[in-house]
């Protein structure tokens, strides 16, 4: 069974680097999701200039941060999504600064980034993982920093099946997805808790592509004063 390691890192990013291996891997992965380019306007309002794509997969809401202007980073621990962001980020002629990484140590200093994308990202592993993968994003956001992330809801029809490897999180071991490594699925309560100290501003429970796949869309907001930067 496929169990998250002592140091809190998890082990999704090798299903998805096979996956990000193949054309039709990457195809339903290729075009930013309109919640996000929903938020531009926000962005825009609050002068948002440094931000973060967390777990970037082949690029996609990079690319189209860095179309919108901002000056981005992406970060993810597949080497291959890596390659195929900066492919894509070549290929729109856009700056992307890339890293390979792990979501619990990002390779950032504190209070660098004015937002944070964490899209189908953070919720790979239990929930002390998860926790941890939280507290990295509060750590590398400016004061008053947004961010958007989606999480799994228990309404999904994934929550409950397999093994329960800890409060919320269950490994499925005959999986041929990435559910053969562990995801946490939590309620709304779960969520705000999981994200403290920050500040839930909007959130709703959305089905994805597949029918009953249903995830949290959030977006919050750190403590303090934005606009700090010199
Ligand atoms: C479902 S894909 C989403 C990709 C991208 N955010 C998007 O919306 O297109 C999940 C991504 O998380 C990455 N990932 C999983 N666990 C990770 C970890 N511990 N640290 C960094 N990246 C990780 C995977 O390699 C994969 O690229």
């Amino acid at each position: 069974m496929t169990t998250p390691h002592t140091d809190g890192s998890t082990t999704a990013h090798r299903h998805w680097d096979e996956v990000w291996k193949t054309s039709g891997g990457r195809a339903d992965w290729s075009t930013p999701d309109p919640w996000v380019a929903d938020t531009l306007g926000l962005l825009r309002d609050r002068q948002v200039r440094d931000v973060l794509d967390l777990a970037c997969g082949v690029g996609r809401h990079a690319v189209f941060l860095a179309r919108s202007g901002f000056a981005c980073r992406a970060v993810d621990a597949s080497g291959t999504a890596i390659e195929q962001s900066r492919a894509a980020a070549e290929a729109a002629g856009v700056d992307v600064d890339l890293r390979i990484g792990p979501m619990n140590r990002l390779p950032y200093p504190d209070d660098h980034f004015d937002y944070v994308l964490a899209f189908n990202a953070v919720y790979h592993g239990d929930r002390d993982a998860v926790r941890g993968h939280v507290r990295e994003i509060h750590r590398v956001l400016r004061p008053g920093g947004l961010y958007q992330l989606t999480m799994l809801s228990r309404r999904n029809h994934e929550h409950g099946k397999g093994i329960e490897i800890g409060p919320g999180a269950f490994v499925q071991p005959e999986a041929t997805d990435d559910k053969v490594h562990p995801h946490f699925y939590c309620d709304a309560a779960e969520l705000i808790a999981i994200n403290r100290p920050a500040a839930l501003l909007r959130a709703h429970d959305e089905e994805h592509a597949a029918p009953g796949s249903f995830h949290w869309h959030c977006l919050f907001e750190l403590a303090g004063e934005a606009g700090g930067r010199e």
